[in-house]
């Protein structure tokens, strides 16, 4: 059967990018595959050095997938840092990367050039990634346009291991994105934790209705006609609205007389009314921590044993004897 595994940091909360891009996919996909999904918080160690900060968002991305439709008995669910094989093998394969290949990643860049200071676990993050990705042995990534170049340096890693090491113990791994793979943010550009644009899955009232309604627009006037194609609030509109709604809008913006605070308010509600059964589950499950905690404990126990099997293979092809 096919495996299917993919992750998310816990470096804040989750927004509409990560739900259209990643989740959406992760949730569709338990009912077809053997499903994988995890909370990266290794990686956000390479951004986030606040430790409360660290367990708050472990534990709300958590409640939010769970949220969302994530169902334990369908898809393994867990935390990165609970199966430790992870680190293990990110280091084996470190010794089989290129500098060069790390040193060409786009997203690793951005952040250089956005002045982060960056430190060697952000260099090497997606040395980790294709660990996390390997060590189950996974067939399939459902992710987000952002990652794609992490999963092919993934493949170029399983590729290099199996020649190196004359074994085929590793898949080449493909990614899989929506038909919305790159979400725009308040501003029109990639929504991002990192850039401050994002719209958060989980808010609402007066902070959700403030976000949507500071969405960056054009300078047209009310009674000016307008293009959707161009426009992020109608971007982010057809997310959520029926096909005819989404027509009906298109017609309204290119006939002229409709505001952008008429279109942000038409926004706002489908937002609002498309989370709202997650938002009740969710509060739900917020009086609910142990069972969340006891999901993850399952799921890291079952990843586990796979993550074990293949570390064993791994250090068998690689020159060491079997652990005491
Ligand atoms: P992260 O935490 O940044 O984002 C989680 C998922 O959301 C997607 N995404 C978006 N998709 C469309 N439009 C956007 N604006 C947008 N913003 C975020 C991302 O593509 C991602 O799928 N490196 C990963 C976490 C990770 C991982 C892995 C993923 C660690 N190990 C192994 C897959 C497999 C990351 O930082 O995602």
């Amino acid at each position: 059967p096919t495996r299917i595994l993919s992750g998310v940091q816990p470096s804040g909360k989750l927004h509409l990018g990560n739900y259209f891009g990643a989740i959406r996919q992760h949730i569709a996909l338990q009912n077809t595959g053997e499903c994988f999904y995890f909370i990266a918080d290794y990686h956000s160690m390479t951004t986030l050095q606040d430790p409360t900060a660290r367990l708050a968002n472990t534990r709300d991305v958590a409640l939010d997938y769970l949220a969302l439709g994530l169902d334990p008995n369908k898809a393994t669910f867990y935390r990165q840092s609970d199966v430790p094989e992870v680190c293990e093998l990110a280091w084996i394969f470190s010794t089989v990367c290129n500098m060069g290949l790390l040193e060409r990643a786009v997203s690793y860049k951005d952040k250089l050039d956005k002045g982060l200071e960056p430190n060697v676990g952000l260099f090497s993050y997606p040395v980790l990634m294709a660990a996390d990705i390997l060590i189950l042995r996974s067939h399939l990534v459902p992710v987000g346009k952002d990652q794609v170049q992490h999963i092919e340096i993934t493949r170029d890693l399983a590729d290099r291991f199996n020649r190196v090491y004359n074994r085929e113990i590793f898949p080449l791994p493909e990614y899989r994105l929506d038909a919305e793979s790159r979400i725009p943010g308040t501003d029109g550009e990639k929504m991002s934790k990192s850039y401050g644009n994002t719209i958060e899955i989980f808010a609402e009232g007066k902070p959700l209705s403030k976000t949507v309604m500071g969405i960056v627009t054009d300078s047209a006037k009310l009674e000016d006609p307008k293009n959707p194609e161009t426009c992020t609030v109608f971007a982010l509109y057809s997310l959520f609205a029926t096909p005819l709604e989404r027509e009906q809008l298109a017609d309204r913006y290119r006939a002229g007389g409709m505001g952008y605070g008429e279109a942000k308010k038409a926004l706002l509600g489908q937002i609002e009314a498309y989370f709202e059964e997650a938002r009740e589950k969710r509060k739900s499950l917020v009086r609910d921590p142990g069972y969340v905690e006891e999901v993850l404990r399952v799921g890291a126990k079952k990843a586990r044993e796979v993550a074990k099997v293949t570390l064993e293979l791994v250090r068998e092809a690689t020159g060491f004897i079997a652990r005491p």
